[in-house]
């Protein structure tokens, strides 16, 4: 049974033309298009089963975190169906669903609720959550000040003691030193030896076809090649 079902997703985007009110009243008297669409994905599709870990690979600007937002809920698509299936947890910016007035305690507890879990399984994990981030000195200041690799080593940890079923990572781990970088392979490593479905997204190419078997490469918004990640790096170097 598959994990995640992407069937022919549309996703646009609005540019904008005009950059001052007085343009945009000009243009629209003059009936000038304020805006055009601009096609971030265009019929994508594909499905991933239980267990499997891919790699979306492609340039910049190509669709890659646009695809993952859609596949975490966090954008819908315009035309076109995504499906999940379990839990997912959603790795994708640094920072995100963290609340800059809030300790680090408490984003724990918020972060661990929006992820399904009670306030009681969050105070088991706690002190292990904690421990893995290993900003146990700073768990009392306010994430606002905090630096990005601080809120990948939170997000990080609470994300992977958490019951997932889905993994989604984009290029965030890039922002943590290597020591962590490190670290969280070996977990992530872990997670998909269990069984955990993973969708990866990064620029390093040795990593990502090292931990995923199959690389989906998406290039304009549409799938390029979707196959073995190994040749999905080379038609990227090609
Ligand atoms: N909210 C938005 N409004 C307008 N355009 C957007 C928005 N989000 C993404 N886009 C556009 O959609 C395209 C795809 O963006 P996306 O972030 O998915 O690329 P990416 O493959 O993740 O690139 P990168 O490797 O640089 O992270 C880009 O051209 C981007 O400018
Ligand atoms: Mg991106």
């Amino acid at each position: 049974m598959p994990r995640i079902i992407v069937d022919d997703v549309h996703k646009d985007f609005k540019l904008r033309h005009t950059h001052s009110i007085k343009e945009t009243f000009v243009a629209a008297l003059k009936r000038k298009p304020l805006t055009t669409d601009f096609h971030a994905l265009s019929g994508v599709g594909f499905e991933i089963g239980e267990g499997e870990s891919v790699a979306l690979l492609g340039f910049n600007g190509s669709g890659k975190s646009t695809m993952l937002k859609l596949i975490s809920g966090v954008l819908t698509p315009d035309e076109g169906k995504v499906l999940t299936r379990g839990r997912v947890a959603g790795l994708i910016e640094v920072g995100a669903g963290f609340h800059p007035d809030l300790s680090g305690r408490e984003n724990i507890y918020l972060n661990a609720a929006i992820l399904g879990m009670t306030k009681k399984e969050t105070d088991e994990r706690f002190d292990e959550i904690v421990e893995f981030s290993e900003i146990s000195q700073f768990i009392d200041t306010e994430v606002k000040h905090y630096s990005s690799g601080m809120f990948l080593r939170l997000a990080f940890s609470v994300a992977i003691h958490t019951e997932v079923d889905i993994l989604l990572i984009d290029e965030i781990l890039s922002v943590g030193d290597e020591p962590f970088q490190k670290k969280c392979l070996a977990r992530i490593r872990e997670l998909h030896s269990q069984g955990k479905t993973l969708v990866v997204v990064s620029h390093d190419l040795d990593m990502v076809s090292s931990l995923c078997e199959r690389g989906i490469l998406l290039r304009g918004g549409a799938i390029a090649f979707d196959g073995p990640s190994k040749e999905a790096v080379a038609l990227m170097r090609a």
